[in-house]
């Protein structure tokens, strides 16, 4: 078995631990990813797409958002979409932001990039297989080439999402777990296609909801509302484009163009909290502490706030010998989560049609858009949430 020694191990290398080990990496903080699958299976994986102007500022701040800020998509509102007509929710009118569409898997490649190109240590087909030692003397084992290493460590950070192996390490009983489970799904689609809108749509219709999002001039991103045991096998292409211009349809006509769809996936939704999201010198970060609906386009963004945070806790502890930021990072992170979670969970709610709703629900959801639509103050409300809540903190980036 091979030994190394690190200040900060981190288990997995999607956004939170690659934001985490690049932000340390500028403080002078070693670190050491391990991620259990391959480069290219990172590089390529789909998922999110939309980043609020905090996570597009920490990125561009720190020195990895050169192809972010010429490629990414700045838009200064979205679409919501009912009865047959469109309203526009104006985020820079009502709050002076936006949001930035740049794909998930673009902003892991730069991250990948950047900490390749001055050599910091990055470990694919790495797999954590047991953490230990949280309270006195950290140390992460791993699998990597057919044998065993391990690292040992100030601090573990589990980046490493919702079915890594940090957050089972804590003992029992002494995690709280917070979970709903929402009665249906989402299929998303990648096709080579030009968005039919350059802001995002989010429609709701009585067949359910819809999403029309983008990748890049050439490439539209769209979502359906499915059922939560749904098989891929029964939306054949023709299905899908028909099904989302049924719901995606105004009065006057929208037009929803078809093209060779080159990726289709099905996403479960749900809402869970993990609390607290530290133990001894062992911290959850992202998608390992938390999940949200999708509806807000906020888990990668969460994960991102995480990162500030521990990213502050860590300098202040190897700096300046101060344990406080880090004693606090579970309380500092959760009030973020949970507005985030209340934020996703009322998207979610206005927008999809839950089973045996009757045409009462279906007109409280039709007055619940129009008075959202039409009243300054909520419309503020959703785009002060959506553009990202601000930061009760100050950040180093
Ligand atoms: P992950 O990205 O899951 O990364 C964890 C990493 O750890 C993985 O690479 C995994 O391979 C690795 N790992 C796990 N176990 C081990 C182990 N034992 N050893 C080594 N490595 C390990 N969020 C948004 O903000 N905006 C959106 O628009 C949005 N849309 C989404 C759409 C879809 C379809 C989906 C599925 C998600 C979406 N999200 C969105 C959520 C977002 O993708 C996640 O919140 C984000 O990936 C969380 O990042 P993370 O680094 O915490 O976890
Ligand atoms: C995308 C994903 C979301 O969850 C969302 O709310 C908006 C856009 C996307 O993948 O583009």
């Amino acid at each position: 078995m091979t030994r190394i020694r690190t200040q900060v191990g981190i288990v997995g290398a999607g956004p939170a631990g690659l934001t985490l080990a690049h932000l340390l990496h500028l403080q002078g903080i070693e670190s050491v990813i391990l991620e259990r699958h391959s480069r290219e299976y990172v590089e390529t994986r789909v998922r999110a797409g939309v980043l609020e102007q905090g996570t597009v500022d920490i990125l561009c701040n720190s020195g990895v958002g050169e192809r972010l800020k010429r490629e990414g998509l700045q838009h200064g509102g979205v679409e919501l979409r009912f009865d047959g007509k469109g309203h526009r929710i104006d985020f820079q009118e009502l709050v002076g932001k936006s949001i930035t569409v740049y794909a998930q898997q673009e902003v892991v490649k730069d991250l990948i990039a950047a900490r390749l190109c001055y050599g910091a240590p990055l470990r694919f087909e790495a797999e954590a297989i047991r953490v230990e030692g949280y309270d006195a003397d950290p140390k992460i084992q791993y699998q990597h080439g057919g044998e065993s290493h391990e690292i040992s460590c100030d601090f573990i950070a589990g980046c490493d999402g919702f079915h890594g192996i940090c957050r089972p390490t804590f003992p029992e009983g002494q995690l709280q777990i917070h979970e709903r489970h929402y009665p249906f799904s989402w299929l998303g689609i990648l096709a080579r296609v030009p968005p039919a809108s350059h802001e995002l749509i989010y429609s709701y219709h009585e067949r359910g909801f819809a999403l029309l999002s983008m990748r890049s001039p050439e490439v539209s991103r769209l979502y359906l509302q499915c059922a939560s045991d749904e098989d891929l096998n029964n939306w054949p292409d023709d299905r899908i484009w028909e099904e989302l211009r049924t719901r995606m349809a105004t009065r006057d006509g929208f037009k929803l163009k078809d093209g060779p769809i080159f990726q289709k996936g099905i996403t479960p939704m749900r809402a869970f909290v993990a609390s607290p999201m530290q133990i001894g010198n062992l911290f959850l970060l992202g998608d390992a502490a938390h999940i949200v609906p999708p509806t807000g386009a906020k888990g990668l963004n969460l994960a991102v706030a995480d990162v500030r945070v521990l990213t502050r806790g860590l300098v202040e502890f190897y700096k300046h010998k101060k344990h406080q930021a880090l004693a606090q990072f579970t309380e500092r992170c959760l009030r973020r989560v949970w507005k985030c979670q209340r934020f996703s969970g009322w998207m979610t709610s206005m927008l999809h049609r839950f089973p045996q709703e009757d045409s009462f629900s279906h007109q409280i959801h039709l007055a619940e858009l129009d008075y959202v639509t039409g009243s300054r103050a909520a419309s503020t409300t959703l785009a002060e949430n959506y553009v990202g809540l601000p930061f009760d903190t100050p950040g180093l980036f």
